[in-house]
């Protein structure tokens, strides 16, 4: 016992249960096999990269460029596995650690642990790199709203007032938000990190990519930057399958009628769903939060 938790009324999945751990509030799924400390455990190597963030910061844009960074531009062997296989969640229960620790190097890891609950060799040795992916609030707010409806695991039932409200709250998958950011921002220096925004990656994704490139130590041309830069483009990932994660269609995971894993897509998309109070409420938060710990949001609000 001792786990204080929490269950969103409005959320009817089985994913749906919050445990307090650490300052977060974590998703049931990481508890249920008592991996939290297995995670800590769990030993990375040099050459394993872990692609970091708060749930919809746009980490499958940075796991598809790393992919392909990782395995010589290859194109058609990144099409002959979906994502979620060819770059498995560390804390997820699929495939689980026990496999991964199986898997021979290097691995490809997605994460949505804060700094502080990534394996602890990675935070002492300092080898394993991590990129971490910010992103504006309000866009993330957006997008998971649209996320936990769409996700039959989470199955959330209510409106975006009601999730917003979740949101601000912090009691959401790996929140709050503010704490997230903090804990990757104070090793933002640390060789083995890499931070970088959805909004940079966005509006430049060359300079995201050359810059990803480089912290792993990969040298490219402009065309070879050009090449993935289209590659992983929103509406080349959006048809591509391996991508898409249309895979959950046929598993049964989504609900067909609620928005696609690649939804919008875009910077700045949550002035046409949030409204001037619920801005000026994160815009209140961040003040609060983000600006005594030092931390200069390097997106536009
Ligand atoms: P929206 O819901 O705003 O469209 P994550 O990959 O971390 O789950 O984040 C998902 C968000 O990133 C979604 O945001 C999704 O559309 C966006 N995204 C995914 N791939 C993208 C790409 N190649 N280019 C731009 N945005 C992308």
């Amino acid at each position: 016992g001792g786990f204080q938790m929490f269950t969103d009324p409005n959320m009817y999945g089985n994913e749906a249960r919050l445990f307090r751990g650490k300052g977060y509030w974590l998703p049931e799924y990481l508890f249920t096999s008592g991996n939290v400390t297995k995670l800590e455990q769990f030993v990375c190597t040099e050459d394993d990269v872990l692609v970091a963030s708060f749930p919809k910061s746009g980490s499958t844009w940075v796991q598809e460029v790393v992919y392909l960074l990782k395995n010589n531009l290859d194109e058609k062997k990144a099409r002959k596995q979906n994502m979620e296989d060819r770059f498995p969640q560390l804390e997820y229960t699929i495939p689980g650690l026990a496999a991964l620790e199986a898997e021979k190097g290097p691995r490809l890891l997605k994460t949505h642990l804060p700094y502080e609950m990534l394996p602890q060799n990675v935070q002492t040795e300092g080898k394993t790199k991590v990129i971490y992916i910010m992103r504006n609030p309000k866009d993330v707010c957006v997008s998971s709203y649209f996320y936990s409806r769409m996700h039959l695991f989470l199955n959330y039932q209510s409106d975006l007032a009601h999730y917003c409200s979740s949101f601000l709250s912090g009691r959401v998958n790996f929140g709050p938000w503010w704490d997230h950011m903090k804990s990757y921002w104070e090793h933002r220096y640390d060789p083995n990190i890499l931070v970088i925004t959805y909004e940079d990656m966005l509006q430049d994704p060359s300079k995201t990519i050359q810059s990803i490139a480089s912290f792993l130590g990969k040298d490219l041309s402009t065309k070879q930057v050009a090449r993935i830069a289209k590659y992983c483009s929103f509406d080349e990932m959006k048809k591509n399958p391996a991508s898409n994660y249309s895979w959950w269609d046929k598993l049964g995971i989504r609900l067909p009628e609620e928005a696609e894993f690649l939804r919008s897509g875009k910077v700045g998309e949550w002035i046409e769903h949030l409204s001037n109070e619920q801005s000026a409420y994160i815009d209140k938060l961040c003040q609060m939060y983000l600006t005594p710990a030092g931390i200069e949001p390097q997106f536009e609000m």
